[in-house]
């Protein structure tokens, strides 16, 4: 299933009704127009059902448009008079579509967002990683903001490797997505206690990740958006720079504050700042916070190295248990993908998989790869088949392409990109002909 994204786009650049609310909306925001085509931005009219009738216009059906929510069971659109938010997944297709009000009824919410269906599963994705992902990697940080202006505002200024989790509290799968580019996250949120408070949400899961954390607290009333708009790119990277803290350190602080002189506040607290010390897996790194933390909790440092050991103790006879369960389970899935039969793809007389044992080595990964490209390109892949194979290589080999050691399984991939970016239908059997 597709969204027809395109009539939001339609609607804002060329309706009188898009231009003179929509796009001078976001004109007075300080968005230039390569940023508003560059993240998708539209607009949702005024009228009960124009977006639906030029989607059924443009031969989409209507059992699509209920199923992705942008017509209602009455046949009503969902968005009406807003500014139209495109949500990006990874490899660039629009899977949802979030709207901004115009007025300031504090009756409606300020953003309403497309519903989870086939091709949206809403904690697999983070507003802006599409455009952000190759800053991501160069710049080895991600930074994390809460709404889609703070990412839009950032990118437009400069810094390119922002991402947000859209108003929900971060997740694993969410944290997964940013460590297939980068161990280091920024967090940036707001210096309010509700900004405080789904930070440390954030904290645990991206340490069990063995991700780097750090935080700034913006003033507070700010966010990122407004806070840069205010200050410009110079200044706004210098407070990041002064005020960075490290997240650890920063928890400890704020949770004893809270806990004060009351031993039994102060005695769980302890619980869970040496929980969150034990996560950290790099061992000079883990003695550093003991180190600090025994001073911030006045604990003797013995007492705190014994208690983090325990921790780290049970924490990985747990994970063991469940390390060997993952094996199990993959040996039997593994067993049962392997193709024995003849069929056409020992006509590239290449090599089937071997579960044991691994061969290491960048080339082993890469003939590997290619032969994955080959075989299955054309199948759908993800838990809702919401890409192909193909598409899910490209969009994670891409970057690291020119790094490839061998230049034939490069050329593999530089073909199928290739095709990919024309728009042309990837097969098994057009690697047989010769790239064009
Ligand atoms: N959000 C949402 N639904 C709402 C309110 C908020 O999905 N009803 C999400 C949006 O992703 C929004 C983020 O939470 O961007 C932060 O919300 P808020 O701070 O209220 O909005 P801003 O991002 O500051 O939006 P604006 O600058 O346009 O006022
Ligand atoms: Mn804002």
């Amino acid at each position: 299933m597709t969204l027809p994204d395109s009539i939001t786009r339609i609607q804002l650049f060329n309706t009188d009704e898009g231009k003179s609310i929509g796009l001078s909306y976001f004109k007075e925001r300080g968005y230039l127009e390569t940023t508003i085509r560059e993240f998708g931005l539209g607009y949702a009219p005024n009228t009960k059902d124009g977006l639906t009738k030029a989607a059924l216009k443009k031969q989409f059906k209507e059992e699509h448009l209920k199923l992705l929510g942008l017509t209602t069971r009455n046949d009503y659109d969902f968005f009406r008079t807003r500014v139209m938010f495109s949500v990006h997944n990874l490899s660039g297709k629009v899977v949802a579509l979030a709207g901004r009000i115009m007025t300031s009824d504090k009756t409606q919410p300020k953003y309403i967002n497309s519903p989870e269906s086939e091709i949206y599963v809403k904690h697999k994705i983070l507003y802006g990683i599409y455009q952000a992902k190759t800053a991501i990697r160069k710049e080895d940080e991600c930074i994390l903001v809460e709404g889609y202006t703070d990412v839009i505002t950032l990118h437009q200024g400069g810094i390119r490797n922002v991402v947000a989790s859209s108003g929900t509290a971060l997740n694993k799968e969410q944290v997964r997505l940013i460590k297939r580019f980068t161990q280091n996250i920024k967090l940036i949120y707001d210096g309010d206690p509700a900004g405080i408070n789904a930070a440390l949400r954030g904290l645990d899961i991206i340490l069990e990740e063995d991700m780097n954390i750090r935080l700034v607290l913006l003033p507070d009333k700010e966010d990122p958006d407004s806070f840069f708009k205010k200050n410009g790119t110079e200044k706004f990277a210098s407070y990041l720079k002064e005020n960075e803290k490290d997240f650890i350190l920063f928890k400890a602080d704020h949770l004893l504050q809270f806990a004060g002189n009351d031993p039994i506040k102060r005695v769980e607290v302890f619980k869970e700042i040496i929980q969150s010390i034990a996560k950290v897996a790099d061992h000079m790194k883990r003695f550093t916070y003991v180190n600090l933390c025994s001073t911030l909790m006045k604990m003797d440092e013995q007492i705190l190295i014994a208690e983090v050991a325990k921790v780290m103790d049970q924490n990985l006879k747990a994970r063991r248990i469940q390390e060997n369960r993952d094996r199990l389970r993959a040996n039997r899935e593994a067993a049962s993908n392997v193709d024995f039969s003849t069929d056409e793809r020992n006509d590239y007389n290449l090599p089937v998989i071997p579960v044991a044992p691994r061969i290491t080595g960048d080339e082993f990964q890469e003939r590997d790869l290619a032969r994955i490209m080959i075989c299955g390109c054309d199948k759908l892949y993800g838990e809702n088949e919401e890409s192909t194979v193909g598409e899910y290589l490209v969009t994670n080999i891409e970057d690291s392409l020119t790094s490839f050691e061998n230049t034939v399984y490069q050329q593999v991939f530089s073909y199928a990109i290739d095709k990919m970016k024309k728009r042309r239908k990837l097969t098994p059997t057009g690697f047989h002909s010769s790239p064009e």
